[in-house]
């Protein structure tokens, strides 16, 4: 057994808790990171594919993340434009595809009049949600017990309205069907993104992409931990008390101060805790589960919807694949799109056969392009919820009742051990950028502790201890 000891031990070398040891690292702190993959990056991973780069996992950045525009900075890496010149794609009930453009699709005059109603509802109601606290919202507990689909068919009778409505949080960033969680967590979903209208402004949400690929992010960061990250080596025990932690990964333990957990909460349950978390730590984690979402990439010789004057951007409630981009590369003379199933669409898909599933999805990108998207000359399907180390995508939340529950305490540590990820964010949530906020809070509040009151984790352990 090799024996390390450090200040802080991290366990998962993610965007948040590689932001974590760079931060504790830069104020002195020695730290060591513990991953549980062979790579870096967690949820963020850029590879080759049969010669064509594809941003496996997260990938874009909005101009109010200035948390991760900030880490891109600082770490020297530069941002293209997703390409967006043209007309988008909507097919609505009719099952025809209809060009359009700005934000609101192409449908009856009266449905498009309801769909600009709910949004402004909506970014009535974000806006009185603080995305730290949604918790604390007025009306918090009825938001939480009423499911984002019932509640959207509440206000209004129009299908379609409330079906497009819904795909901007389901489909496209929960990752769930909307009946599965809260109206609550719909308006943290909205308010980490500064408005319900940012979600639905695809070119504010979709805005930037890194040369080279967004992984460069962790990478780089680990790159300044240099040897204190170490690869292969998942932490299954971390016993923890008053005086510190020791996790073991294998052949490794390490003793420490202080542990971060940076794995997603879907996740913290494969690490044993000695002694167990308080009892109403368990049961949140409970609560928190991953959504799921097949990112599909296709690149073809040419971008050849450009040709036909389309921009690349597509929506449709009711098709396989909900929304699709020009995905193209910096510089590159190949095309990509990118296309999104999400949640009981691809519980559907994962019950075909690889070919057949790969038929389905193209069959849906011709419904938007045209048959030429039938052809690709690679074809790669992220596939999340078959990675043991993440079981998921794009991240976690909620299930009904379960934020105004458990929000508040997830953010508390327990005794010298705290939990973090892109998935507790609150600017940010779900996003790089949140996992970068998550690192810096998580190591600020470390270093407070260290410098102004090393008792003071003993005391919240005990209070904890003894409450759950
Ligand atoms: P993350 O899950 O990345 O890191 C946790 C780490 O802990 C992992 O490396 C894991 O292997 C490790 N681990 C787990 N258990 C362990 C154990 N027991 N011991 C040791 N290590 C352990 N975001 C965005 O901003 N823009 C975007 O366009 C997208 N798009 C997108 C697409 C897809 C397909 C996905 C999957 C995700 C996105 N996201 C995104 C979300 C974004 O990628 C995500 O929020 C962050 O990368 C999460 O970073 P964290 O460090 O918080 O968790």
């Amino acid at each position: 057994m090799n024996h390390i000891e450090r200040d802080v031990v991290v366990i998962g070398a993610g965007a948040a808790g590689l932001t974590a040891a760079t931060r504790l690292k830069a104020a002195g702190r020695s730290v060591v990171v513990l991953e549980a993959r062979d790579r870096i990056g967690g949820r963020l991973w850029t590879d080759h594919i049969e010669g064509q780069l594809f941003e496996i996992g997260g990938q874009w950045v909005s101009p109010d993340q200035t948390a991760l525009i900030q880490t891109l900075d600082e770490l020297g890496l530069e941002t293209y434009s997703r390409f967006r010149e043209g007309e988008s794609v909507y097919i609505g009930t009719d099952g025809e595809a209809k060009r359009f453009t700005g934000d609101i699709f192409p449908a009856s005059p009266e449905t498009e009049a309801e769909i600009e109603r709910l949004i402004a509802v909506l970014d009535e109601l974000v806006e009185q949600t603080d995305p730290a606290a949604p918790w604390e919202h007025p009306r918090a507990t009825e938001f939480d017990h009423v499911s984002f689909r019932a509640w959207l068919e509440q206000q209004s009778d129009d299908t379609e309205a409330v079906d497009n409505i819904a795909l901007f949080i389901a489909d496209a960033m929960i990752t769930k069907p909307a009946h599965s969680f809260s109206l609550l967590q719909a308006l943290l979903m909205a308010a980490s993104a500064g408005s319900f209208s940012h979600l639905v402004d695809a070119d504010f949400i979709l805005d930037k992409r890194v040369v080279g690929g967004l992984q460069q992010v962790p990478l780089r960061l680990a790159e300044g931990l240099g040897d204190d990250v170490i690869l292969s080596h998942p932490v299954t025990s971390l016993a923890w008390g008053a005086d510190g932690v020791t996790a073991v990964a294998g052949d490794v333990s390490v003793s420490a101060r202080h542990a971060v957990v940076a794995v997603p909460p879907n996740l913290y349950n494969r690490i044993d805790y000695v002694p167990a978390l308080p009892r109403l730590r368990q049961q949140m984690a409970q609560h928190q589960s991953l959504g799921l979402v097949i990112k599909v990439h296709a690149t073809y010789e040419t971008p050849f919807w450009r040709a036909a004057g389309l921009s690349g951007t597509a929506f449709s409630p009711y098709q396989i694949v909900h929304e699709a981009y020009d995905n193209s590369n910096h510089g590159e003379t190949r095309g990509t799109l990118v296309g999104f199933v999400s949640d009981e669409k691809a519980d559907a898909l994962f019950r075909l056969t690889a070919d057949e599933r790969k038929a389905r999805i193209l069959e849906s990108l011709a419904a938007y392009y045209g048959p030429e998207a039938l052809n690709p000359s690679v074809y790669y399907e992220s596939d999340w919820a078959a990675e043991e180390w993440t079981q998921g995508a794009y991240a976690a939340s909620f299930d009904l009742g379960g934020l105004t529950r458990y929000g508040a305490l997830q953010l508390e540590p327990v005794g010298p051990v705290r939990f973090g990820t892109s998935d507790l964010a609150a600017e940010g949530y779900q996003h790089v950028d949140g996992a970068i906020r998550v690192g810096w809070r998580l190591a600020d509040e470390i270093l407070e502790e260290a410098g102004v009151n090393q008792t003071a984790t003993t005391a919240t352990a005990t209070t904890e201890g003894d409450a759950a």
